[in-house]
């Protein structure tokens, strides 16, 4: 009853499982993913696919209970049928960090921005998977209640991954300073903005601490890009298009870097979807398009500026002292008003975690709650 059935047909094997089920193996296929040809203790693959040729076929092929038996004359592999049904070709593996984002529009960011206190984030593991899968759905969320510690918000970033050191440092501290090589060293306003898109890969998340806000002014302001983005690409796909296919230069120079990318705005995945959004008014470069695009590229730029930075699309919000925002920096613009240094001190303290890393913890927390260890 459990047993799959089996043809050999010209390239493939073809599988009927029980269920009904029905695929159609390539017999390279089969012989690339045979269990043997995997180190046993790394899992990563030892088999070398030119040791075979491209049209290898078995001698036979056999079913019985729960498992799929090939013979290829020098070697056999035995599969689980489960498994082969698990991987049949076409099906993708389900991945726990694909969590579906939903954009967020102006003053409904309050409903859909997370909220966790940091002590739950750093003790509680099936917390910690909350707020990844949260933060991950709206790219905004607040973490409350930290210590005041200048290491507390990095204690955080480093339960998720490995922080991405930058030229600004592993962390880097947002005050007013002498000599800045940075606008944001400044007490000026911060226009909207990604951080450092003129990087090959921007930094994915950004944690952004707040030790001190008693300053006048310095407000926080934010907005999904991704919104932006989906917006423009239905109401003025030609806006859109320019956004996702013209290169601007993005620089970032000072006495020991010159960092420089020619990118897009808005950067489209494989899937066709909106992958990332790049945006700071305050590094672009001096835009190099030929002069007949120039006056539409303008026009397309400053309605993605204008978009983020309406009330449909911003939301507001004051950081305090023991508050942290984190955000994925290449999908959330932010910003912050000026602020006076000389009413108060106002401290932020900040550091990156990639999006890959990001994903890897939400893959590690799912795996060990499906299987906790001793
Ligand atoms: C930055 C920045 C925000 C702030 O340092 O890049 O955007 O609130 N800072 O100071
Ligand atoms: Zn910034």
């Amino acid at each position: 009853m459990t047993t799959a059935t089996l043809n050999r047909a010209a390239g493939t094997l073809d599988i009927t499982w029980p269920d009904a089920t029905v695929a159609a193996f390539p017999y390279l296929w089969l012989r690339d993913n045979c269990p043997t040809g995997l180190h046993p203790d790394t899992r990563e693959r030892t088999f070398d696919l030119l040791s075979v040729a491209e049209d290898i076929a078995p001698i036979s092929a056999s079913a019985t209970d729960g498992s799929v038996t090939v013979e290829w004359g020098d070697h056999i592999s035995r599969f689980s049928a489960q498994w082969l049904k698990a991987h049949r070709p076409g099906k993708r593996q389900p991945d726990p960090a694909d969590v579906a984002r939903v954009a967020w529009r102006g003053d409904a960011a309050e409903d859909v921005i997370p909220r966790y206190d940091a002590a739950s984030l750093l003790r509680d593991d099936a917390a910690l998977a909350a707020f990844l899968h949260a933060a991950k759905v709206s790219g905004l969320a607040i973490v409350t209640e930290l210590r005041d510690e200048l290491d507390a918000g990095m204690d955080i970033a480093r339960r998720i991954g490995f922080l991405r050191e930058t030229n600004f440092g592993v962390t880097f501290d947002v005050e007013s300073k002498p000599d800045p090589n940075n606008l944001a060293y400044t007490s000026h306003a911060l226009p909207l903005h990604t951080d450092l898109p003129n990087q090959e890969m921007p930094p994915g998340f950004q944690f952004l601490h707040c030790l001190a806000n008693d300053a006048e002014g310095g407000g926080s302001v934010f907005c999904d890009g991704l919104a932006v983005a989906e917006d423009i690409r239905r109401d003025d796909p030609d806006a859109f298009e320019l956004l996702a296919t013209e290169l601007i230069p993005l620089r970032f120079h000072d006495a020991t870097t010159d960092i420089r990318t020619h990118d897009t705005v808005i950067r489209l995945g494989h899937d066709g979807r909106v992958a990332e959004v790049r945006f700071n008014g305050h590094i672009a470069g001096v835009f190099d398009l030929a002069t007949d695009k120039l006056a539409p590229y303008y026009s397309a730029y400053r309605k993605f500026m204008a978009l983020s930075r309406s009330d449909a699309y911003r939301t507001t919000l004051r950081l305090g002292g023991g508050e942290m925002v984190v955000f994925d920096n290449r999908r959330v613009l932010h910003g912050r008003d000026a602020f006076d240094p000389s009413t108060g001190y106002r401290r932020l303290r900040g550091c990156y975690v990639d999006r890959g890393e990001w994903d890897s913890r939400m893959r590690v927390l799912a795996r060990n709650a499906a299987a906790p260890k001793e």
